[in-house]
């Protein structure tokens, strides 16, 4: 028995726990009720009267030393961990490749569009995506049962009364001339929904900016002042405007509102069809009837008003040629946009 209490000391001394396994298994095989050290105390009772005392305490001083043995394991166990977590950063290694993301182009743009005019004294405004008829339609002049409804092929969700999901942002200027007092100058950007078959120029969910400004004597120069700077800005100093009549019921007069192409420089492209101009938007001076219908005072206020599409300006910026790509996520196409962030 001597011996083997010998050969367990040695053991017991010798032994190594890099991992929490091998301290478990130290536990089990010294120290646990079932251990060999349990087993030769158990068989204490074999051992001759006269020697049991003494063979007694060598099996307790057995225990005591694999007790301790067991502390210093799990000590210094836990100190070679903290250690690893903290090792020094090996600097000879190659470089994490750069795995920066990028915003959206849409986003891009929106807030290339909201800087310009945030300049301009403009602030910014947002309306719900669920409208009702009176902001979406009423309000802006579209008389009950006229065709101009029918402009903008719209999503129902309730019938008398009419609850939609909203076709245009121009809603929010009801709102904004609503709940405000002039002077307003307001820039809405947001999700706006129609009913269109999806394809390369159409999509059925698509961004908008709408732009308000009311205040005593503004003027159709200060509209076509503000795009020609907006134009500028954003395109580029060289670019000029162009507005050519046109008709919405919340304004009047209504303009279309077009740039000169950037891309040929007015030479002709596929993309002004050759005929050196792109349409942005529509614009123009807020009809009485609206502001009235929000409570202003059209005879001491008058007011402009424009709209533009993300995707339109984001496509000619950049020249994407198909607005399914926006909402695709292809990773491919977002990663061009990165320089831009
Ligand atoms: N709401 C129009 C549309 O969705 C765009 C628009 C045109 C907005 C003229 C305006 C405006 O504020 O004055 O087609």
């Amino acid at each position: 028995m001597k011996e083997k209490v010998e050969a367990l000391k040695e053991e017991i001394s010798n032994y190594v726990a890099t991992n929490k396994d091998q301290l478990e298994a130290f536990r089990l095989k010294f120290i646990s009720r079932k251990s060999v050290i349990g087993d030769l105390f158990s068989n204490l009772k074999d051992v001759a009267q006269e020697d049991r005392k003494a063979m007694g305490s060598i099996l307790n001083e057995l225990k005591n030393h694999a007790q301790g043995m067991f502390k210093d394991l799990a000590t210094s166990l836990e100190n070679n961990q903290e250690e690893a977590s903290e090792a020094p950063i090996d600097l000879t290694l190659p470089p994490v490749p750069d795995t920066l993301g990028s915003l959206h182009p849409l986003s891009i743009t929106k807030k290339r569009i909201q800087e310009i005019f945030e300049r301009i004294g403009f602030n910014i405004s947002y309306g719900p995506e669920i409208e009702d008829d009176w902001h979406n339609f009423t309000a802006l002049n579209f008389p009950e049962n006229h065709p101009a409804r029918e402009m903008q092929d719209t999503f129902f969700i309730e019938k008398d009364p009419d609850i939609a999901l909203r076709t245009h942002t121009s809603s929010v200027q009801v709102r904004v001339m609503e709940n405000d007092k002039p002077p307003i100058r307001t820039l809405s950007p947001g999700r706006v929904f129609r009913n269109e078959a999806i394809s390369v120029r159409a999509h059925c969910i698509f961004h908008q900016v709408e732009g308000l400004y009311v205040d005593r004597n503004v003027s159709f120069a200060d509209l076509k002042q503000t795009m020609l700077y907006f134009a500028k800005e954003f395109f580029g100093k060289d670019t000029k405007i162009r507005l050519r009549p046109s008709f919405f019921p919340f304004t009047e007069p209504s303009a279309e509102l077009d740039i000169s192409c950037f891309i040929c420089n007015q030479k002709g492209c596929k993309i002004c069809k050759h005929t050196g101009w792109v349409e942005i938007g529509g614009c123009g001076m807020v009809d009485p009837n609206v502001l009235q219908n929000c409570k202003i005072d059209p005879e001491a206020y008058t007011g402009f008003a424009f709209g533009m599409g993300i995707e339109r300006i984001t496509m000619l910026k950049y020249q994407v040629n198909d607005i399914r790509l926006f909402t695709e996520n292809d990773i491919r196409f977002l990663r061009q946009f990165r320089s831009f962030n």
